[in-house]
């Protein structure tokens, strides 16, 4: 997990190990928080991922799916590492994997959401029977979790909404783990897939979809020390 925040001269220095198609990217951005997610984004899982195959951060070749999900260069990946980025609000997410589909998804809280409406749109039959039994006062949070939850499996699957969002059924109700509970039309499926809630802060919701099983989970919260440059 990285955080954005850390200045914009050290966004600078962090953009210096991306390539020059991702640094085009940036530059293109209206915003600088936009900006800065990417290039923190990107920073982060050139880093991770540099010293994971024990090469330098710039020289990390990403290739990208028909729907925009990158992954690393089939030449540089022979351990089969899979990552996925997620960025909302100040907070970025990196989740690697080794042999394993993985996506991750953040979510920063928004108070003043139709929940009920955007449910409607986007969440299954049974989802939004679980989010209407919801108390009033909890179903702000149940909503992000569930919308944390899907994307993350979504992400995972790297084929964005050609996976109907009404195919499968996560948890949301308050008492209840983060769960894949149902697949359409495999339900099989549901039991080959592992989600997590991952703890990012109050003001957020975030998860973790692997598919199989998670042997061991580690968490790490990257604080970038404004006064050092990335290391390559
Ligand atoms: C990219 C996508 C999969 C997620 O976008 P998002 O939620 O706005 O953004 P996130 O910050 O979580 O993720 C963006 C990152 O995912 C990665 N990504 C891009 N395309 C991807 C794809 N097809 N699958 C998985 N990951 C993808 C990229 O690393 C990207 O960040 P980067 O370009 O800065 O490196 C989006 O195209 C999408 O389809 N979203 C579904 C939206 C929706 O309706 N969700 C409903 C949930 S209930």
């Amino acid at each position: 997990m990285g955080r954005l925040g850390s200045g914009r001269a050290h966004v600078e220095a962090m953009s210096e190990i991306l390539s020059p198609d991702e640094r085009q990217r940036a530059e293109r951005f209206h915003f600088q928080a936009d900006r800065e997610r990417l290039v923190v984004g990107r920073a982060l899982a050139r880093i991770v991922l540099g010293h994971l195959l024990d090469i330098r951060s710039d020289e990390i070749q990403f290739c990208y799916n028909d729907f925009g999900k990158p992954s690393l260069a089939p030449a540089q990946n022979s351990a089969d590492f899979q990552f996925n980025v997620s960025h909302s609000g100040d907070i970025v997410l990196f989740a690697v994997t080794a042999r394993r589909a993985v996506g991750v998804d953040v979510e920063q809280i928004r108070e003043n959401l139709e929940v009920d409406a955007i449910a409607a749109r986007f969440f299954s039959t049974r989802e939004r029977a679980d989010l209407a039994a919801v108390a009033a006062d909890q179903r702000c949070a149940a909503f992000f979790a569930c919308w944390s939850r899907k994307e993350a499996f979504i992400k995972a699957g790297g084929v964005g909404l050609l996976r109907g969002l009404d195919s499968f059924d996560v948890s949301l109700k308050p008492d209840e783990p983060a769960m894949l509970l149902q697949t359409r039309p495999d339900p099989t499926e549901a039991g080959r897939w592992v989600i997590r809630d991952l703890d990012v802060g109050p003001r957020y919701k975030a998860a973790l979809a692997v598919e199989g099983s998670i042997c061991e989970l580690k968490t790490l919260d990257w604080r970038p020390d404004p006064g050092v440059p990335p290391c390559r």
